[in-house]
C-alpha cells in the first residue's frame, strides 16, 4: 500500500512538472537540471571587481605592438622587425607574397610587372639568386638558363630556355616578374587539367624572400645573355 501511494505520487508529480511546459510565466523558469546554462562572466563594458580601476577591458602595455591589423602601427626604425614579422604572419602584401596585384574582374591574377618595391636589388640579392638557382633550377634549366640541364632536356616538354625571345614578347606573361614567381612557387599545371605539372612547383622548398632573388636573377641571365657582342676589327 505504501508502496502503490509512493508510485502514484511519483507519477502525480512528474504530470504536474510536465503539464508546465508551454504555459506562460512571467517568472523566470525553475531550472532542476542547470547544465552549465549560465556561468559567471565579465562582459566587455562591465564593471570588474577585480582590477582596481573597476573596469573589465584592459589597457595594452605600454609600447605594445598590435598584429592583428595595420592601422596604427608606429613606423618608427625600432618597430620594423615587428613590423615586417607581422605582415609575414599576415601575408597581407599580394605583391610580395602573391607576385600580383589582384584579381582581375574575371577573377585571373594581375601579376606585377617588377619586383615588388619592398625587395631592394642589390649584389648581395642577386648571389643568393644565383646560389639559389644553381641548386634549385639548374638540374631542368642549366646554369646559364638556356633549358639544357641534365635533367631538363629529358623532360617532355622539355625545360624552357628561359632566355628565349618568348620572355621579350610585350605583354607576354613571361615578361612579369610576378608570373616568373608564382611559375617558381606553383610550378606550371599541365594544360589537360590533370591536376599534373610540366614544371614542379618548388614554393615548399624556399621562402618568398629566395623566389625573388631568383627572379631576379633570373633576370640578370636574361639581360647578359641578350647583351650585344661587341664586334671586333672596325675602325680606330
Ligand atoms: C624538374 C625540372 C625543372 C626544374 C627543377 C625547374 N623547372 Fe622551370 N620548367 C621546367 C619545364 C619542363 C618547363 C616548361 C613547362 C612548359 O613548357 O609547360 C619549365 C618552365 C619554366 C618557366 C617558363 C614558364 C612559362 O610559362 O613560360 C620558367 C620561368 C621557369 N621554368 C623557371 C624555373 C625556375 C626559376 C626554377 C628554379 C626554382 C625552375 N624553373 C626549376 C622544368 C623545371
Amino acid at each position: 500500500m505504501n508502496n502503490r501511494l509512493r508510485t502514484t505520487l511519483a507519477l502525480l508529480s512528474l504530470a504536474a512538472l510536465a503539464g508546465c511546459r508551454g504555459d506562460r510565466e512571467d517568472a523566470p523558469p525553475r531550472e532542476f537540471f542547470p547544465d552549465l546554462d549560465t556561468q559567471l562572466k565579465w562582459t566587455p563594458q562591465g564593471r570588474s571587481e577585480m582590477f582596481e580601476d573597476g573596469r573589465t577591458m584592459r589597457q595594452p602595455p605600454a609600447g605594445a605592438v598590435p598584429f592583428g591589423r595595420r592601422a596604427g602601427v608606429s613606423d618608427a626604425a625600432w618597430a620594423s622587425p615587428w613590423a615586417s614579422e607581422r605582415d609575414r604572419f599576415l601575408r597581407d602584401d599580394p605583391a610580395y607574397f602573391d607576385g600580383t596585384s589582384g584579381r582581375d574582374a574575371a577573377g585571373n591574377p594581375v601579376f606585377i610587372e617588377k619586383l615588388p618595391a619592398s625587395v631592394s636589388v642589390d649584389k648581395a640579392l642577386l648571389l643568393r639568386g644565383q646560389e639559389r638557382f644553381n641548386i634549385y633550377c639548374s638540374v631542368c634549366h642549366g646554369y646559364l638558363g638556356d633549358g639544357k640541364g641534365t635533367v631538363g632536356v629529358q623532360y617532355s616538354p622539355v625545360a624552357a630556355d628561359l632566355n628565349s625571345p618568348a620572355f621579350l614578347v610585350a605583354d607576354a606573361p613571361q615578361t612579369k616578374d610576378g608570373y616568373i614567381f608564382n611559375i617558381i612557387r606553383h610550378g606550371k599545371p599541365k594544360p589537360d587539367g590533370s591536376g599534373g605539372f610540366t614544371m614542379p612547383p618548388y614554393g615548399h622548398a624556399m621562402s618568398e624572400a629566395d623566389s625573388w632573388a631568383i627572379v631576379a636573377y633570373v633576370r640578370a641571365l636574361q639581360a647578359a645573355r641578350s647583351a650585344a657582342t661587341p664586334t671586333t676589327g672596325g675602325s680606330r
